[in-house]
């Protein structure tokens, strides 16, 4: 009797987990159409409106779910966050942006459509030399740590204005004390190098 009640008690345990787990990735997808996301960065998340805005499919999940508690607190809020971003952020829960994040960080980053032109070699070659590869991986691809953004792939004006904002300082929130250091290795045309070399990693 005892045995079998600790057996139904267990095998109600992993339904319960079960449940909340395929809830929660169900939640993802669902919320980033009901918030209006899609409208913005494409149903697939990586066709954005318009040039300047981010792809998200793919992004690392850890960095996503920060990103969207940044703009909610308002510590991220360079370039198009408050016309944007901010309004939407404000009303997301905890739970929304790790499931959101979750959702993101699972669909495929690349798509046949996706692909881009052939990369820029002198782009490709500051990449490497001026320690980016060192954070955000071997062609953007692999960043070192769960909290750093792949940057591979991504709408170059995005990539562009983020570096200024890193540089200048006006964009200072989660972790990127880490990269704003070395932003004085590199000028205005090597930023358009770099984001015009990994807009076309693919
Ligand atoms: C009105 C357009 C718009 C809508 C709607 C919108 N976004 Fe954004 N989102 C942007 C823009 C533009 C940026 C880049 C802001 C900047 O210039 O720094 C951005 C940035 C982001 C970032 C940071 C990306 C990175 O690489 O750091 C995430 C994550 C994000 N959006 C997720 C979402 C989610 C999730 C929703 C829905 C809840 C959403 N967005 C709705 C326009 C939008
Ligand atoms: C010491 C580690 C480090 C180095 C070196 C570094 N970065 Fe970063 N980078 C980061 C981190 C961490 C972030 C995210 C900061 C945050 O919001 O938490 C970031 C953010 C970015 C973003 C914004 C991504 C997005 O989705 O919004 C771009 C673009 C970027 N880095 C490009 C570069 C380039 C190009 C270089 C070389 C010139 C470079 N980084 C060097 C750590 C680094």
């Amino acid at each position: 009797m005892e045995t079998s009640r600790i057996f139904l008690t267990a095998a109600s345990c992993v339904l319960v987990a079960w449940t909340a787990s395929a809830a929660l990735a169900a939640d993802g997808k669902a919320l980033f159409a009901d918030k209006g996301c899609t409208a913005c960065h494409g149903e697939d998340a990586k066709t954005p409106l318009q040039e300047g805005y981010p792809k998200l499919a793919g992004q690392n999940a850890e960095y996503v779910f920060r990103q969207l508690q940044d703009i909610k607190a308002g510590s991220r809020a360079n370039a198009q966050v408050p016309d944007t971003m901010a309004p939407i952020a404000a009303d997301l829960t905890e739970a929304d942006n790790r499931a959101l994040a979750d959702y993101l960080a699972g669909l495929d980053k690349f798509t046949p459509a996706t692909a881009r032109g052939p990369a820029d070699a002198a782009g490709r070659k500051l990449y490497m030399s001026k320690t980016c590869i060192a954070c955000h991986g071997k062609e953007g691809l692999k960043p070192v740590l769960p909290t750093y953004p792949s940057v591979a792939g991504q709408d170059k004006a995005y990539l562009a204005q983020q570096m200024r904002d890193i540089k200048s300082s006006a964009r200072k929130n989660g972790e990127t004390a880490a990269m704003q250091p070395v932003m004085h290795l590199v000028n205005e045309d090597e930023i358009d190098a770099i984001a015009d070399y990994l807009s076309n990693v693919k």
